[in-house]
């Protein structure tokens, strides 16, 4: 069976859909296809059904990474269609928890820094929307490092 990662922000345009590919990207790496099903989501729904924002796609691909998908919004069924539903920040946590119906869905939520080893106590990683273009650069390190930690755990853990 696979495990099924979902990855949410706001806007779904920036952070998890960074998130996702580069996930998805690491998965393929580990030649884990197939093992894993993947997607992002936004808590709200104002680009429902764009493309990823132009910067972040631009840094993704300075890192030879093609980001792909459409933004949707986060929604109540996607407590039954993923195992891990892992946020971006406290805000997104904060949302996705008031949809949750009990103690099972709550306990699917992560902060995706939790799985920072350079967190040092800032679990949000931070919106680049309206910041400045190094924004991105370092929303794209924080996702690579945290999802390699966060495949790891997920591959060791077999009992998950
Ligand atoms: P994201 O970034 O949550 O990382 O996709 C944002 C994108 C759009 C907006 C905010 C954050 N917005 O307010 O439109």
């Amino acid at each position: 069976m696979s495990t099924r990662v979902l990855f949410v922000c706001l806007g779904n345009i920036c952070r998890s859909p960074l998130a996702e590919n580069e996930f998805r990207r690491q998965v393929r790496e580990a030649g884990l296809d197939g093992q894993f099903e993947i997607d992002s989501a936004g808590t709200g729904g104002y680009h429902h059904g764009e493309q990823p924002d132009r910067r972040m796609a631009a840094t993704a691909r300075q890192h030879g990474l093609e980001m792909t998908g459409r933004a949707r919004q986060f929604q109540q069924s996607d407590f039954d269609d993923f195992d891990w539903i892992i946020a971006m920040d406290a805000s997104n946590r904060a949302d996705i928890l008031r949809l949750a119906r009990g103690p099972a869905d709550r306990a699917k939520v992560r902060m995706l820094r939790e799985f920072d080893p350079q967190a040092a106590g800032d679990l949000d990683v931070p919106d680049p929307y309206y910041g400045g273009g190094d924004g991105f650069e370092y929303v794209y390190q924080i996702v690579e490092r945290s999802a390699r930690t966060l495949l790891a755990e997920l591959t060791s853990d077999q009992s998950r």
